[in-house]
């Protein structure tokens, strides 16, 4: 039995673990590209890792990792950041650690002063953190479903999103 894991922020020294995690948690999906682990590398060299929270499970170490960075809406900043890539090693997966690490985060960017969060990805399982799509976000030719928002500090936005840059250079998100 592994220990209940602890979220914290990413360290110096945890970048190898947190590229070996992510890319072992999104080799199994179909809708992975393989560009989620370099991702989070360019983000961090970037400079646009806003937030980047862990899950240490004590001797098995690093299990999850959520980034977050800046995104623009029509063009502005606004406050609003992106959610992803959002990992957990299998084997771990299905015992709560990735929703604890999506509520950590939100929560921690609203004591930054973050007025909302927006992400691609399954209404089915980011709608339990409050996201929701068809607001009026549009990227790409994604279906307006999977363009979700959450609002922190005011009202939902519309407009077209665009990520970082390290997304964008690396085809989408
Ligand atoms: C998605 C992921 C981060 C969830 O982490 P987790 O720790 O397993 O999630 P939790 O234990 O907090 O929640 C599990 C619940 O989410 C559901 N769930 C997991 N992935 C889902 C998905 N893609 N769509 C809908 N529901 C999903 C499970 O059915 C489960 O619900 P249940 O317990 O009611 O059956 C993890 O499965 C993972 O790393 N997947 C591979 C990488 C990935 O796809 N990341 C997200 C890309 S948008």
């Amino acid at each position: 039995m592994t220990a209940h894991p602890v979220i914290r922020d990413e360290r110096p020294g945890d970048a190898a673990a947190i590229h070996t995690l992510t890319a072992e948690a999104f080799a199994p999906m179909p809708y992975s590209d393989g560009t989620e682990a370099p991702i989070v590398d360019a983000l961090r060299a970037e400079g646009d890792l806003t937030l980047s929270l862990v899950a240490v499970a004590g001797e098995d170490g690093i299990v999850g990792h959520v980034a977050f960075s800046p995104v623009r809406i029509d063009g502005r900043h606004g406050g609003w950041y992106g959610l992803g890539p959002l990992s957990v090693r299998p084997g771990h997966q299905r015992r709560g650690i990735g929703s604890r690490l999506v509520r950590d985060g939100l929560t921690r960017l609203r004591g930054m002063g973050a007025k909302g969060c927006a992400l691609i990805g399954d209404p089915a399982y980011y709608g339990r953190f409050g996201f929701e799509g068809d607001r009026g976000l549009a990227y790409r030719g994604i279906a307006p479903a999977y363009v979700q928002q959450r609002a922190l500090d005011g009202g939902t936005v519309s407009g077209t999103l665009a990520f970082a840059s390290a997304f964008e250079k690396a085809g989408g998100d």
